[in-house]
């Protein structure tokens, strides 16, 4: 059987990105990357996409905002721009930017989210550092992280996966966010081989 074609989206240093990519090499996964597409030129994963022999595409939204357009055409377009590399799976891993139903009608059921939070925890941006800080103020004692089906609602959608992330007394902002990264990368795995099982029951 062919292996299943993910596009995956970064915005960043694509840590997640590396760890798919390896999985993806070393048979973890029955899968490899068609393509990885980022909205930032300067994200380190372009160059561990470039380094695996993936194609890349950089698709910054800068040049719609400067027309005025809309942010559905830049998510239109978008969508038009990996169609060709025929995605079985979409996986947004540290992909910084909300999906329009623009993109996501183009890909039903085929786009999913890692996010650093556990379901209906610390939605958005900077979600370590939150849960982080309220784990001091005593609001809460473990976070954790998840993959999810994408809906037009941010970090949110039906979880395929999630893993409870511990915070310990003795932990700094950063070795909280080490231990975070470890599961998320263990759990990005999970997630994609969870959502490609669905797909082939599906067939
Ligand atoms: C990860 O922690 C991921 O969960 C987060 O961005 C980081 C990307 O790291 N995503 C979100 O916060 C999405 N809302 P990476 O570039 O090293 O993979």
């Amino acid at each position: 059987m062919e292996p299943f074609r993910l596009v995956v989206m970064i915005s960043g240093f694509g840590s997640n990105l590396q760890a798919i990519l390896d999985a993806c090499a070393d048979g973890r996964l029955p899968a490899r990357v068609a393509l990885v597409v980022s909205n930032r030129k300067e994200a380190y994963g372009l160059v561990r996409a470039q380094r695996a022999g993936v194609p890349t595409l950089y698709f910054p939204l800068k040049p719609y905002r400067e027309q005025g357009l809309d942010r559905t055409v830049y998510d239109r377009d978008l969508a038009e721009q990996i169609r060709p590399f025929r995605p079985d799976l979409i996986v947004l891993a540290g992909w910084m930017h909300v999906l329009s139903p623009a993109f996501l009608d183009c890909f039903p059921g085929r786009v999913i989210n890692l996010h650093p939070a556990l379901p209906g925890m610390f939605p958005g941006t900077n979600a370590i550092r939150r849960a982080y800080e309220a784990y001091r103020r005593g609001e809460i004692s473990y976070s954790g992280c998840m993959v999810h089906l994408v809906t037009p609602e941010v970090d949110a959608g039906p979880v395929l996966a999630q893993a409870i992330v511990p915070i310990l007394p003795e932990d700094t902002l950063e070795t909280f966010e080490a231990r975070m990264h470890e599961a998320e990368h263990r759990l990005i795995v999970e997630g994609i081989r969870r959502a490609l099982a669905g797909l082939a029951q599906e067939a």
